[in-house]
């Protein structure tokens, strides 16, 4: 492992050259998933940070960015909360508005007057007003904004709760089912919340190196994950698809591709994801040169693959990895073709990531490809 974080840090390139616009036109050129993952990186960079919901291989995408189509309750109550304060910011600038223009016109200084206006030294009632009044408007916006903050924080875990563990990393999120022994990476899969049955995930963060933070804006509030400490969320996604987030905490280099997805599933459908990923990466007999070639290679003192002498922890567990959607945390999407580029070299998709140029040859890289391909 610490062969393989020297190795990153060495070949940390000095310069910042993403986006690179060869990569994005690339990506445009593509499928629509990725069209959006790079789309969705143009927007952000220019500031805008929405797009319309692309569909993708039969499951809807939800836009990226959008606070005002709340879909779980956290997120409704942050939306609630923003409507009130909203309402009430629009209000005081209506009447301040409003009454310095009518000051303006009415009171405007007429040709040919040249009398000094008359001079007024002090009011009580306007002052105690203008005192009053402020006050009560904080009180409502402090106490409205408490009471939602309490409301989501004091939420307790039901018993059938499932907790999961997401740990940020320079640039990607390791997720753990502790209680159903998943590991798996940049996707979190929960179960769909509908009345009939309520589901909660409860998030434990966590950081492995700098902070980080957890926003998927349609289903709650950023929550940072800081090292050495523990945050917690929870969430109750009430619509099937996949909603997309990132990391909301400047992390480094490439923060703008510390990208998330929440993929929200009928409880059976993610029973059935949970059942394909405890399973142990498959021994079929035809990959066995693959196999050993991807096991003699310095992958695995990063990377973990269940069943298997690869145990690393330092990157992303690939055990399942033909079961995302993405590479990279986002940036590109899982092609068989992404995948060689990828592996080929890292550093030419997303500069200053951790993982080096291993400098594979091509024998040895459809080798690798060849049995990262079979991790389904
Ligand atoms: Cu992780 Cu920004």
């Amino acid at each position: 492992m610490d062969s393989c974080i020297e190795v990153g840090k060495r070949i940390q390139p000095t310069g910042l050259s993403y986006p690179n616009k060869a990569l994005l036109m690339r990506l445009l050129s593509s499928r629509p998933v990725l069209q959006g993952v790079a789309m969705n990186s143009a927007f952000r960079l220019a500031g805008l940070g929405c797009l319309t919901a692309i569909v993708a291989s039969g499951q809807t995408v939800h836009s990226v960015g959008n606070i005002f189509d709340p879909q779980a309750t956290p997120a409704q109550s942050v939306f609630s909360l923003s409507l009130l304060v909203l309402t009430i910011c629009a209000a005081i600038f209506l009447v301040v508005a409003g009454l310095l223009t009518f000051t303006i016109v009415r009171f405007r200084r007429k040709a040919h007057d040249s009398r000094e206006p008359a001079q007024v030294y002090g009011s009580s009632r306007i002052e105690i007003a203008w005192t009053v009044i402020p006050i009560l408007i904080v009180l409502v916006l402090t106490l409205a904004t408490a009471r939602a903050v309490l409301a989501i924080q004091n939420k307790r875990a039901s018993a059938d709760a499932l907790h999961v563990t997401v740990i940020g990393h320079q640039w990607w999120w390791e997720i753990r089912y502790g209680d159903l022994g998943v590991v798996t990476a940049n996707e979190l899969h929960v179960p769909v919340s509908t009345t009939a049955k309520p589901a909660l995930t409860f998030l434990r963060l966590e950081s492995a190196d700098v902070a980080h933070s957890f926003w998927v804006p349609q289903l709650s509030g950023k929550t940072d994950l800081i090292p050495n400490q523990i945050n917690s969320m929870w969430i109750d996604p009430q619509q099937e698809g996949t909603f997309l987030g990132n990391c909301a905490e400047y992390c480094g280099m490439q923060h703008a591709n510390m990208l998330l997805r929440v993929v929200v599933q009928s409880p059976g459908d993610f029973e059935k994801w949970v059942v394909a990923q405890k399973k142990e990466a498959s021994a079929d007999q035809p990959l066995d040169a693959a196999r050993s070639t991807f096991l003699s290679l310095s992958c695995v003192s990063c990377h973990a693959v269940s069943g298997t002498s690869a145990s690393g922890t330092f990157g992303p567990d690939l055990t399942h990895l033909m079961s995302r959607a993405t590479l990279g945390s986002g940036v590109i999407s899982n092609t068989r073709e992404n995948l060689r580029a990828w592996v080929k070299d890292p550093q030419a998709i997303k500069p200053g990531n951790l993982m080096p140029n291993m400098q594979l040859n091509s024998r040895e890289l459809d080798q690798v490809v060849t049995y990262l391909w079979s991790l389904k």
